[in-house]
């Protein structure tokens, strides 16, 4: 899954193995709102911080309405002209609309001629850009475009000069002005007017734009350099000058310019090549109607890898030497694009679909238009040597972003706050395909341990935003690239096609493709052509939680026979005002009984009260399909864990997660949580399982700085629940076992070590030492990643040597990210420094920074060593990973969400008052918000759970001497 729970409950996108980038939001900020007039429901997305302002030094420029630059002649950007007739019957969107930073509406770009070159050497390149330009009003001299770090060296339109170009750094436009009179004049004998711009941009270092990827070549060891692109969601202005708004779009002709060796790849197939002057020009076809950030070229040293089962060529490339290992993702490419071409109804239109891997990567994958990029991990698989996980990642990364070539380049949101079109549609089809292709891995039972999760656990804190966000400039609009907008989108997707039937879900949705197509379209387009498809209300129910933030906890009251359900809004901090809790959600009830599932509840007030024929059975929420926690009597919670032959795989997940969930928040004692998972120790399913021990690993990791004889006894719980099942299964794999017998044996192998089970330890223990003594065989793939955190709980420098050894002469990429995360693990400070040392001197690349961190954060050494570390070399961690990236982000959330108590709240905040927060403001808020939730349950439930575990006979009480 694309959103993974880093323990504890953070969520964050997962890049790579990882759990990386953009982890999330936002704070609320009400007095700033009142002072512009703005009323709370219109927050921007800097406004839905949490209650604590975090950082007030750039939070005033947030909120101006657009940007004045004085030295330029006019405002440079601000939304004109909107007049469509939903919004002016909405006076909050409109306001929302009227404060985005866009380019004046004055002319419309119509095709881009664009020319690149870059240079390996001066690491800069060459461009020539002609644009051609619908013009709205005549009368204008001056002409707005979109550029960072561009140097001009000319602008003309039709053969006349530029008077000046001048380029406003902090709103990243530059305005072309020419003589009085000049676009009239074109237009005396043209349709449109083209403008030429020659430059010179930076082929940089930090993943944005067109910039370089450094990499060793496999032959001759020798440090090389891919120049490659990376334009979502602002930085194809970095790379051209253009317009640079998803709504803008426009056809594009490109051509790529180098020494002839080498590959030159773009979103289309090539027209013409020629050699002149001993450089290669290689021309492209011209695209198809598309948005900037799209835009994709590549000039490098590539091989690759071919499936012909499809219509198009179909090819995944790499570097010399690792092409091979791009069959799988080639095969899978060809079988995804014709099932969406099939499930939809719209052929893929392009002549050809690349997919690329690349060695510097800021996210994990990217789905330029017939051109999908890709960090080395996500598409090339050695399946031999890898964990399941790196398996089913491939194949979701790839499904993902195929389905984006329908959903987003096709069909594109209109502005971002409409993001979540983009990556909650790509994010569930994903699944879609994914359920077609692989039934065994059970992927719809897996989205509610996962997608599901994600979603709930960030909406849970008070800095979580609604799906739909207003957002006006670059640095908020990576900062929605969350579990908002992948996971609650997926997980809304998910509820509407539970209510529509899948059926009738598709048929809606190709309507919508179909109609919008090489166009842009809007929230409430999706939910009209749902609404023809089925006949039902999906406007009136669907706005609510596009437009609102949060979901409801549904307390369950008992009465006889009589069940009253009330809903309010959930905050893992269990702390929800009553000025917070006006929304009333629109609430599938699906509830279960003996007779089936009552799919006709639907709670829209406040509270409501069936009558049950028996009442001796029944599960809210039937199947999982709905955003809310359900919260029951202690009675009915017993009751429920003793029935567990009644509910499927998603109601035992669900429950398992929910009651973890209100321990949390106090809705329920922690008592429940262990009762319940300690009920279903026989449980067969490994997706019950993975919710268990995850919801145990995030309670150990809530409870990681108290008193060893806690945290003992609660392993010895954990051991306790995992021994038998675990020494039962074993650790031998197996040919002929299944997907699912994999999954759980990996799972309680993994836990049983967590646990330090002392039979699975010393397997584990003796696997490494085998291993390491040359024996390549001693560790299965597919439990490597555990074995090696077994040995970083052993500890020692000689075992760190080994695994450093294995990091810089992997056998697989898989190997190098688990070695790499297990140099975090390691518990001596001294090791743990000697890790920390690695991440600024080059043996870690920047892409890779959070990886190790994400190790320390498992550990309460690792945690204060990490924050230690990062308050002290702030200044060049903000260099290294420039704020716009979004890497700063996870890496301020990895380092301080660990904490656990208010006072290690206040030192985070007090380090962040100094400091400019752009770029990671809604990051910090979040972390923050789930340190207090963290602290909230430890105070709440410390007692009661030293009751439970004495009186379970796990926890041992210290002998005092
Ligand atoms: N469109 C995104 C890539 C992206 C993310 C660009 C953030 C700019 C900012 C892409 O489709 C994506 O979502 N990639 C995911 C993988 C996917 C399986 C969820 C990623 O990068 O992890
Ligand atoms: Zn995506």
């Amino acid at each position: 899954m694309m959103l993974t729970m880093i323990p504890n409950g953070i969520v964050s996108v997962k890049v790579a193995s990882r759990m990386v980038s953009k982890p999330l939001l936002t704070s609320k900020w009400t007095s700033s709102l009142r002072r512009i007039g703005l009323k709370p429901q219109t927050r921007t997305l800097h406004q839905w911080k949490s209650q604590q302002p975090v950082n007030t030094v750039n939070n005033n420029n947030s909120l101006r309405r657009f940007n004045w630059n004085p030295t330029l002649t006019r405002p440079l950007m601000t939304a004109t002209n909107h007049s469509c007739a939903k919004c002016n019957r909405d006076p909050e969107k409109l306001k929302a609309i009227m404060s985005r930073e866009i380019l004046p509406r004055n002319v419309t770009p119509l095709h881009y001629d664009l020319q690149v070159e870059p240079n390996f050497e001066t690491f800069k390149f060459d461009g020539v850009n002609t644009i051609e330009l619908k013009v709205n009003d005549e009368s204008i001299d001056d002409i707005s475009v979109n550029s960072i770090d561009i140097d001009f060296h000319s602008a003309s339109l039709g053969g006349v000069d530029a008077t000046s170009i001048k380029t406003d750094k902090e709103s990243q436009v530059t305005v072309l002005s020419f003589p009085k009179g000049t676009v009239k004049n074109q237009l005396k004998e043209n349709e449109s007017v083209k403008v030429t711009v020659k430059f010179t941009g930076i082929l940089n270092d930090t993943m944005a734009g067109f910039y370089r990827a450094k990499y060793q070549d496999k032959a001759t060891g020798k440090t090389k350099y891919m120049a490659t692109t990376q334009m979502e969601p602002t930085d194809a202005r970095r790379a051209f000058p253009c317009f640079d708004e998803p709504n803008l779009k426009a056809t594009f002709t490109i051509t790529l310019v180098s020494t002839p060796e080498l590959t030159h790849l773009s979103n289309m197939d090539v027209n013409k090549e020629i050699v002149r002057g001993g450089k290669k020009f290689t021309t492209f076809n011209p695209t198809p109607k598309m948005s900037t950030y799209l835009v994709a070229f590549i000039v490098a040293d590539l091989k690759y890898v071919e499936n012909k089962d499809f219509r198009i060529p179909v090819r995944v490339y790499a570097t010399p030497g690792e092409e091979h290992l791009g069959q799988y993702a080639a095969d899978l490419t060809a079988k995804t694009l014709a099932f969406f071409e099939k499930s939809f109804g719209i052929k893929y239109p392009l002549p050809k679909m690349d997919n690329v891997a690349i060695h510097e990567f800021s996210a994990g994958a990217m789905e330029n238009w017939g051109l999908v990029t890709y960090r080395v991990v996500d598409l090339l698989l050695d399946k031999e040597n890898s964990t399941l996980d790196r398996v089913q990642r491939v194949a979701e990364v790839v499904q993902h972003e195929l389905a984006h070539q329908w959903f987003g380049n096709l069909v594109t949101m209109d502005w971002w706050e409409g993001l979540w079109l983009n990556e909650g549609f790509a994010t569930w089809m994903s699944w879609y395909s994914c359920n077609e292709f692989e039934p065994e891995w059970k992927v719809w039972e897996q989205y509610v341990t996962d997608t599901l999760q994600s979603a709930l656990s960030l909406d849970a804190l008070r800095s979580s935003h609604p799906i739909e966000v207003p957002v006006k400039r670059a640095d908020e609009i990576n900062q929605i690239f969350d579990a908002i907008s992948y996971s609650k989108g997926a997980s809304l997707l998910r509820m509407i096609s539970v209510w529509l039937g899948e059926d009738v879900f598709i048929k809606g949705v190709s309507q919508y493709l179909q109609k919008f197509k090489y166009g842009n379209a809007k929230t409430e387009d999706l939910w009209d052509a749902l609404a023809a498809a089925s006949g039902k209300d999906v406007t009136g129910v669907m706005n609510i939680w596009t437009k609102k933030v949060g979901f409801p906890v549904i307390s369950v009251k008992e009465n006889g026979n009589e069940i009253t359900f009330t809903q309010n809004r959930y905050f893992s901090t269990g702390d929800v005002k009553p000025e917070e809790d006006q929304t009333l959600y629109p609430v599938f009830l699906a509830l279960k009984s003996k007779e089936g599932v009552n799919t006709s509840l639907e709670l829209k007030d406040r509270s409501m009260t069936v009558k049950l024929d028996d009442a001796d059975f029944f599960k809210v929420n039937g199947e999982q399909a709905g955003i809310y926690i359900t919260s029951y009597s202690d009675e009915r919670w017993k009751k429920l864990s003793q029935q567990a032959e009644l509910l499927s795989v998603e109601d035992r997940t669900g429950l398992v997660a929910d009651v973890k969930a209100l321990s949390t928040s106090g809705y329920t004692s922690t008592t429940n949580f262990l009762e319940l998972v300690s009920n279903w120790r026989g449980e067969k399913s490994f997706v019950v399982w993975e919710q268990i021990l995850n919801s145990i690993s995030s309670m150990k990791t809530t409870w990681i700085f108290e008193p060893k004889p806690v945290t003992d006894a609660l392993n010895a719980f954990a051991r306790d629940l995992v021994s038998k099942k675990s020494n039962e299964l074993g650790w031998d794999f197996t040919k002929d076992d299944d997907f699912a017998t994999q999954r759980l044996k990996v799972t309680l192998f993994g836990a049983a070590c967590a646990a330090r089970e002392p039979h699975v330890e010393k397997a584990a223990i003796e696997m490494f030492e085998k291993y390491s003594a040359g024996d390549k065989n001693a560790i299965p793939a597919l439990i490597k990643p555990i074995v090696f955190n077994a040995i970083a709980r052993v500890g020692g420098k000689d075992n760190y040597e080994k695994i450093f050894s294995m990091y810089k002469n992997p056998v697989s990429t898989d190997e190098k990210l688990s070695a790499l995360r297990t140099l975090g693990r390691f518990k001596e400070l001294e090791l743990l420094e000697r890790t920390l040392s690695y991440l600024f001197d080059g043996t870690v690349l920047n892409q890779d920074i959070y990886i190790p961190m994400q190790g320390m954060r498992a550990h309460k050494e690792g945690v204060q060593a990490l924050w230690n570390w990062v308050q002290k070399n702030w200044d060049e961690l903000a260099k290294r990973l420039p704020a716009g990236l979004s890497m700063l982000g996870s890496v301020v959330v990895i380092a301080t969400s660990g904490f656990t108590s208010l006072d290690a709240k206040k030192q985070i905040k007090q380090f962040f008052d100094t400091k400019s927060t752009k770029g990671f403001d809604q990051s910090l808020a979040q972390s923050l918000d789930t340190i207090t939730s963290k602290a909230q349950w430890v105070n709440k439930d410390r007692d009661v759970v030293i009751s439970y575990l004495r009186e379970h006979g796990y926890y041992k009480d210290q002998v005092i001497i």
